[in-house]
């Protein structure tokens, strides 16, 4: 009793549920929908209102191959996934993604989501980028969407589907750490409500990581501010491996000096990238898909164009993105928000001038390993497969993986939606409702209150966005859309050193409300946790693959590196597991050169 008694964390106030979902964004709000429904009782942590989460952004589409426009089919679609994923895909994964999304799509059709409408009444489709019909012949229209508001119409649906289920959400909480206990399996988290600093134990039969991604570790991002990979941090924390952090996508439309996404869509409506001479350049480096080539492709032709000195403007920094020949009812109708963001941002009306663009940090492929029922997988001894007990993660903190080394546009959506679904139904179905909840550990919550009172202990010390400003710094130096030896190995001693730095923050503003500073000194630790995971699986990756294009070593290295990088922080170290090539049904796509 008296041990007990020692552990502060046993004063913690505590709740009680069947699941606890840390993120509201699409992933979030798709699993607990499912739960709820099924009459778990669901609490949902969000450090922003739902309807906020960062999924609120997407703009473009969901990829699915209804074949509204012309014929598709889920094959198709499997192929340029894999094809895109520069062959780090894992193809299971990959056919079941492909082969539920339709599925997908059609629920929220029914759920109410208003998507753009054909003539006839069906889901109106766009192309974009790596889309293709006849695996690569020509493209295709996959990408099911709600004007330039997709993610917007998403949320907004599955908000109002969850309400109607009685999920219970959690606003402005922010998850703090795991807990597992002695048989390593997870029994509820950490959390702090923002506005009052209260520290609370919630209790879980199942935890479900759908934080999003960690854009914010990069100085110029299309990601929202809360993307702090705070998911990423609590996992290392507790003992579980990042898996192939290396991997980031630039998207190649962000409004250049803001960052703000410009989405694929432009493109996808007929929009065209043009070089200072006016040079529709894509057309030399992807002369079938042109401009709708996968990203990786697209963000690196454009880096050499400004790099050879054919960038615009008075520092030729940028390249221009054409869309006034769209005509002024096309944009109105299609892209609405994206003139407004022109307007706003890049102070160019789009109907008449074109829009100033740089390629951009967007996603991270990486994430927490899962199976495609969204288990989370952490190897142990004598077991690579090895299940954590009682949690998931879905959407970008997660690598299932389908994406691989390169992301199509569109299955972003699609991804949280898919596997949202499928881990609530893997949940039900194992029936974890029915079991009681596990015995907390008698030291749940000692650490996280043991890192509170470090931030808050000392009078002196460094300030968290100096440090966290750094962090932006040296990942946009030294780990962007072009990698060498030399960058990296300098990037991962800067990143390191800055690790040492972070552990001397501390929280001058003492005061308990709203306890801003408090929640960014928290974030920073996410933040560096998700860069060294990045920095160090770059620096050790010697191909280039994907997003991770090496000067350095220029070509695929299927002999060596067709393989997923585990990053533990526990221990500073890097191991690998095999890439999953051997589809559920249908035949291995074996790699091939990505040519467009
Ligand atoms: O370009 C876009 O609309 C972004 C879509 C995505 O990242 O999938």
């Amino acid at each position: 009793m008296a041990d007990v008694l020692n552990h502060l964390s046993n004063r913690l106030p505590r709740r009680r549920f069947d699941a606890v979902i840390v993120g509201a964004g699409g992933s979030g709000m798709r699993c607990s929908l499912q739960l709820a429904e099924a009459g778990y009782n669901v609490a949902v942590l969000s450090k922003v209102f739902p309807t906020r989460s960062h999924t609120v952004a997407a703009q473009g589409g969901i990829g699915a191959s209804l074949g509204n426009m012309s014929e598709d089919n889920w094959y198709w679609h499997m192929f340029d996934t894999v094809k895109g994923s520069d062959y780090l895909g894992d193809q299971d994964a990959i056919e079941f993604m492909c082969r539920e999304a339709p599925k997908v799509v059609y629920e929220l059709e029914h759920f109410g989501m208003p998507f753009d409408r054909n003539p006839d009444g069906t889901i109106y489709q766009r192309p974009f980028g790596g889309h293709t019909a006849n695996f690569g012949e020509k493209p295709v229209q996959r990408a099911c969407a709600a004007a330039d508001r997709t993610g917007h119409a998403l949320l907004h649906t599955l908000y109002q589907r969850n309400v109607r289920a009685r999920t219970q959400f959690f606003v402005e909480w922010m998850a703090l750490d795991l807990i597992r206990d002695e048989e390593g399996d997870v029994v509820g988290v950490i959390a702090l409500e923002m506005e009052t600093g209260e520290v609370m134990v919630l209790e879980a039969k199942v935890t479900v990581f759908a934080t999003g991604g960690a854009g914010r570790i990069f100085a110029a991002s299309t990601n929202a501010f809360i993307n702090t990979g705070d998911g990423l941090g609590m996992a290392t924390r507790a003992g579980i491996p990042l898996e192939d952090m290396e991997f980031w996508q630039f998207h190649p439309t962000g409004v250049a000096g803001a960052g703000v996404l410009i989405t694929e869509g432009v493109r996808g409506e007929g929009g065209i990238l043009l070089n200072k001479h006016g040079e529709r350049f894509m057309e030399r480096y992807a002369p079938t898909l042109k401009d709708l080539a996968p990203r990786d492709f697209v963000s690196r032709s454009m880096d050499q164009e400004i790099k050879e000195g054919r960038g615009c403007g008075p520092d030729e920094d940028h390249v221009l993105l054409k869309l006034d020949h769209l005509g002024a009812d096309t944009i109105m109708k299609r892209l609405p928000s994206i003139r407004e963001i022109a307007m706003k941002f890049a102070n160019v009306d789009p109907i008449k001038d074109p829009i100033p663009v740089v390629p951009t940090i967007h996603y991270q492929m990486g994430g927490i390993p899962t199976n495609f029922h969204g288990q989370v997988v952490a190897p142990r001894q004598g077991d690579p497969n090895h299940v954590v007990g009682g949690l998931y993660a879905i959407g970008e903190c997660a690598c299932v993986s389908v994406h691989g080394a390169n992301r199509l546009g569109t299955n972003s959506l699609l991804d949280l939606l898919v596997f949202g679904r499928a881990a609530g139904n893997h949940i039900v179905s194992s029936k974890l409702k029915d079991q009681a909840n596990k015995r907390l550990p008698t030291d749940a919550g000692d650490a996280t209150l043991a890192r509170l009172a470090r931030l808050e202990g000392s009078s002196a010390g460094e300030n968290t966005q100096d440090v966290a400003n750094d962090i932006r710094r040296v990942m946009q130096t030294h780990c962007g859309v072009f990698r060498t030896s030399e960058l990296l190995a300098e990037g991962v001693r800067k990143i390191m050193e800055l690790d040492v730095r972070r552990r001397s923050v501390h929280v001058k503003d003492k005061s308990k409300v709203f306890n801003t500073a408090r929640v960014e000194a928290l974030e920073l630790d996410n933040l560096i946790e998700t860069a060294k995971a990045t920095i160090v699986s770059a620096e050790a990756r010697k191909e280039s693959r994907g997003a991770h294009a090496h000067r350095d070593y220029p070509d695929r290295d299927d002999v060596s590196w067709m393989k997923h990088s585990l990053w533990y922080t526990e221990g500073e170290r890097l191991d690998y597991k095999p890439v999953k090539t051997k589809p559920l049904t249908v035949e291995t796509f074996p790699p091939k050169a990505r040519t467009f």
